[in-house]
């Protein structure tokens, strides 16, 4: 199984239309897949696949906190039969959606549960499972991260920072990660007054994993929620493609 996290260090880079994209295209792919939605504070997967409110992940996040009042959390495993109440699926792809109880990212258990939800996804027969993480260094997230296999580095050339990034890095060094658990992946061809992507990877010591081109398309129009890597091919499903076989073919 490939766990791949999509993560970045400011808003609004392309976290969650990567992690869309390249769960598609997985799964287009014939890969058993699921697209996880763990920006538990923010995320909007389930609007930007036009999913229903619930089932959600903080729906099971909430039955798991109920276990928890009678088990540690490492004696909590949930089976795949246990998990599918909570799942939807988008053109056939099963997407855990956006959590919609109201501060379980407050919740003091919240470690607890988001280990369990770990263990317990990491044990299905999925073979590629893509979180879409929330920006910010914060416990849960970052406990995620650390049990992927990759974590995706998104940024945006227009509002990059290279000093800004690299404090970043050097933070989640400092957090035990090491460089080559990331792959960078640049979200929009850089302008002539913009850096290398090159020189940005080589600056990081992270590994250039994919440049992803403008694709005006991509918000799409109101209640006209897509997938581009499931239906169509143009420049960013490309990219994506090549970003999800170099991802593939890591051991
Ligand atoms: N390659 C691209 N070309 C054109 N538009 C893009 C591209 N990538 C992302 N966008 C647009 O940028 C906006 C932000 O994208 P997205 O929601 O994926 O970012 P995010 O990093 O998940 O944001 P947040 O930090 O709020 O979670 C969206 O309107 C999306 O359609
Ligand atoms: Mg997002």
């Amino acid at each position: 199984m490939k766990a791949v996290a999509v993560y970045g260090y400011s808003p609004c880079t392309g976290k969650t239309s990567v992690a869309k994209e390249l769960a598609g295209f997985f799964y287009q792919q014939g890969h058993n897949t699921m697209l996880v939605d763990t920006d538990l504070a923010k995320g909007n997967l389930t609007e930007k696949l036009g999913l229903n409110s619930s089932p959600n992940i903080g729906e099971w996040a909430a039955d798991i906190l109920k276990r928890l009042d009678c088990l540690p959390y490492w004696d909590i495993n949930y089976t795949w039969n246990e998990i599918e109440p909570y799942v939807q699926t988008f053109d056939g792809l099963p997407v855990l959606a956006s959590n919609t109880i109201e501060d379980l990212a407050g919740s003091p258990l919240l470690l607890s549960c988001i280990n369990v939800i770990l263990h317990s996804l990491l044990k299905t027969p999925y073979d590629v499972l893509v979180f879409d993480n929330s920006v910010g260094v914060c416990d849960y997230t970052l406990n995620i991260l650390l049990r992927m296999d990759k974590v995706l580095l998104i940024v945006e050339p227009f509002s990059f920072s290279l000093p800004n990034v690299e404090a970043f890095v050097r933070l989640l060094v400092d957090e035990g990660f090491s460089l080559d658990q990331f792959g960078l992946v640049l979200n929009r061809y850089p302008t002539h007054a913009e850096q290398d992507p090159l020189e940005i990877s080589r600056a990081l010591g992270i590994s250039l994993y994919g440049v992803l081109p403008n694709c005006p398309d991509l918000c799409g129009k109101k209640g006209q929620a897509s997938i581009f890597t499931m239906n169509r091919i143009n420049r960013l499903t490309e990219e994506i493609g090549h970003l999800a076989d170099k991802l593939w073919s890591e051991d």
